[in-house]
C-alpha cells in the first residue's frame, strides 16, 4: 500500500498522544468494522483548544489521522475545530489510499464527541453531525 511520506512521519512520530489529564471533554469513536478505536480529550480555554491529546487502537492511517488532526485543531476555536473535515485531515497528510480514507473519518468523529462532551458538562446543547456523514464513512470502506 502507498502511504505518502507525511502519514509514514505521523505515525512513526505521533504528535498529541497520550492522556490528558482532566480534560474537559473527552470523545471516543470506534469502527464498528475494522474494530478500531479512537479517543481524544481536549482543554478548553476561551472557547479555544488549550490542549488536546489522543489514543488510537488501530491501523497506521488512523494513527497518522490523528496525529495531524490534532495538530491542525490546536488553538483553534470550538467552531473552527468542529468544521476540521476528515478530507481537510487526508489532504494535509498528502492523501490517503482509498481504502483507508475511512480512517480518517475516526479523527473526526471522535473530535465532534470529545466537543459536544464538553458542551454538555458545560450545560450546552449539543452540536449535531452534519446528516450523511456517517453513511458516507461506511460507504467509503
Ligand atoms: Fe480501522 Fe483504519 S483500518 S481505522
Amino acid at each position: 500500500m502507498d502511504y505518502s511520506e507525511k502519514v509514514m512521519d505521523h505515525f512513526e512520530n505521533p504528535r498529541n498522544q497520550g492522556i490528558l489529564e482532566n480534560p474537559d471533554g473527552i470523545g471516543v469513536e470506534g469502527n464498528p468494522q475494522c474494530g478500531d478505536i479512537m479517543k481524544i480529550y481536549i482543554k478548553v480555554a476561551d472557547n479555544r483548544i488549550a490542549d488536546v491529546k489522543f489514543q488510537t487502537f488501530g491501523c497506521g492511517a488512523a494513527i497518522a489521522s490523528s496525529s495531524m488532526a490534532t495538530e491542525m485543531i490546536m488553538g483553534k476555536t470550538l467552531e473552527e475545530a468542529w468544521e476540521l473535515s476528515n478530507k481537510a485531515v487526508a489532504q494535509a497528510l498528502d492523501g490517503l489510499p482509498p481504502q483507508k480514507v475511512h480512517c480518517s473519518v475516526l479523527a473526526e468523529d471522535a473530535i465532534h464527541r470529545a466537543i459536544n462532551d464538553y458542551r454538555v458538562k458545560q450545560g450546552l446543547e449539543p452540536w449535531e453531525e452534519k446528516p450523511g456523514h456517517k453513511k458516507h464513512c461506511h460507504e467509503s470502506q
